[in-house]
């Protein structure tokens, strides 16, 4: 799996999801935008280098030679958490000058699953449009709207229920607290 974190706020979010995948033994190739390294050292008092441990390879973040421009390297799937809209507008548009947008292109052009995190507000018809257009494409767009029916106490459980959905799509097991769970309660 190769993950992305370009530079949008809550950046807490692709770092927590890379703990979570870590914890899994789930190998992960990583890619950071450069704007997402000032966001982290802004937003959290993470190490960048102990963020790159949590990776089996890491990447450049403008190195159009390495593998995930390719086509022709293996890589399932792709999320991009945060996906700032930048970075979304060119994937929707195929502006591809960097290594998430290039990897991006190459999952949409193979047919591959890639997952977008977009983290805006509120969005504009721009933003909209182009969500659209990759939506159509088969990219799924998964904003991190966060759930109460769980009764989230602290910012890490409402982070951990969507986590928890968003590893939901990639098919890896998660105890998140569920609907049908909480539904059965209520009955009683
Ligand atoms: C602290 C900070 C927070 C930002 N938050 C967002 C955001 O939530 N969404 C967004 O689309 N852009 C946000 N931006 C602007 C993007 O970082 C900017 O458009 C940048 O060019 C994105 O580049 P990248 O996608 O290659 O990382 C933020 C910038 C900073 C410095």
């Amino acid at each position: 799996m190769l993950v992305a974190l370009s530079g949008a706020t809550c950046i807490e979010l692709g770092i927590r999801f890379l703990k979570l995948l870590h914890e899994r033994k789930i190998p992960v190739d990583l890619i950071i935008s450069d704007v997402a390294r000032q966001i982290i050292a802004i937003e959290t008092n993470e190490n960048i280098a102990e963020i790159e441990k949590l990776a089996t390879r890491n990447y450049q973040f403008r190195d159009l030679t390495a593998p995930p421009a390719s086509g022709s390297t293996k890589i399932d799937s792709m999320v991009i958490i945060p996906c700032s809209m930048k970075t979304l507008s060119a994937i929707a548009h195929g502006y591809s000058d960097n290594l998430i947008t290039r990897a991006a292109d190459v999952m949409i052009k193979e047919k591959r699953k890639l997952i977008i995190v977009p983290r805006e507000s509120p969005l504009s018809a721009i933003h909209l449009k182009n969500m659209l257009r990759l939506a159509k494409l088969g990219v799924i767009i998964f904003p991190p709207s966060p759930t109460c029916y769980h009764h989230p106490k602290t910012i890490e459980e409402l982070f951990n229920h969507v986590l928890g959905r968003l590893l939901d799509q990639l098919g890896i097991e998660t105890n998140i607290k569920r609907w049908d769970d909480i539904h059965e309660k209520l009955k009683k």
